[in-house]
């Protein structure tokens, strides 16, 4: 769709926004972090890293509870039925084609892909608190778990293949945003600014 032929539409509200760059950027950190551990593994500074890792984690579980607040109190754009559309991707599935028109809110294709990160991000949560507790003996599990040893083993797969998920996530995202750009259209913004620029015949709905 060209430029011209779309207008701005203001679609998503400020905390929604900010919800996405703090959950952004936290996961990029945590993969710094990790990675640095690894590399520093029995240096002087592997405990201060992981130490840096388990802070960062409790910013993204911050983030996703706010954001899973919001998916119930924000407005229509941030509800948990912006994400969801059963009837969109069973006619992409019996035709093998995507949806013709742009609608306002998030993509319906894309909001798999989130229902799925927002999955991945809960299983590291989870298992990232657990792995504080039972290694660090640190965090809101530490009085519960922090002597469970064997729980180390049991929770360190799981993350580690958590991470790979997220890493594929975040490829397809970003390789999806950069397609969208390439055709014109001014996806990528909408993070920033909050507008979405649809055509005249396109579904539109304010809150
Ligand atoms: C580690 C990097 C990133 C992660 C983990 C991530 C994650 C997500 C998630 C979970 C959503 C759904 C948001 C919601 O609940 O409303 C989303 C949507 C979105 N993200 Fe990102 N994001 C990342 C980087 C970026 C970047 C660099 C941009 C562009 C500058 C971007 C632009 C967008 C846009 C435009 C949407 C909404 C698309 C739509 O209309 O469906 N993201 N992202």
């Amino acid at each position: 769709m060209s430029h011209a032929a779309t207008h701005p539409h203001r679609v998503f509200d400020p905390l929604l926004r900010l919800l996405h760059w703090v959950i952004a950027l936290s996961i990029v950190s945590l993969i710094a972090t990790s990675q640095l551990a690894d590399w520093f593994e029995h240096g002087p500074y592997e405990k201060t890293l992981w130490n840096l890792h388990i802070l960062i984690g409790y910013t993204l579980t911050a983030g996703l509870l706010t954001r899973l607040l919001w998916s119930l109190a924000g407005p229509a754009s941030a509800r948990w039925r912006d994400l969801w559309h059963p009837a969109v991707w069973k006619d992409s599935v019996r035709n093998l084609r995507l949806p013709k028109t742009h609608r306002a809110g998030h993509d319906p294709i894309a909001s798999l892909g989130y229902l799925f990160a927002y999955g991945v991000m809960a299983l590291m949560v989870v298992t990232g608190l657990g792995l504080a507790a039972s290694e660090f003996q640190t965090g809101p599990l530490a009085g519960w778990l922090g002597d469970v040893a064997w729980l180390e083993d049991v929770l360190g797969e799981p993350h580690e293949f958590g991470f790979g998920l997220m890493l594929g996530f975040i490829g397809l995202h970003l390789a999806a945003l950069v397609f969208h750009q390439w055709r014109g259209e001014r996806v990528a913004q909408s993070m920033v600014t909050g507008k979405q620029y649809l055509g005249a015949g396109n579904e539109v709905q304010h809150d």
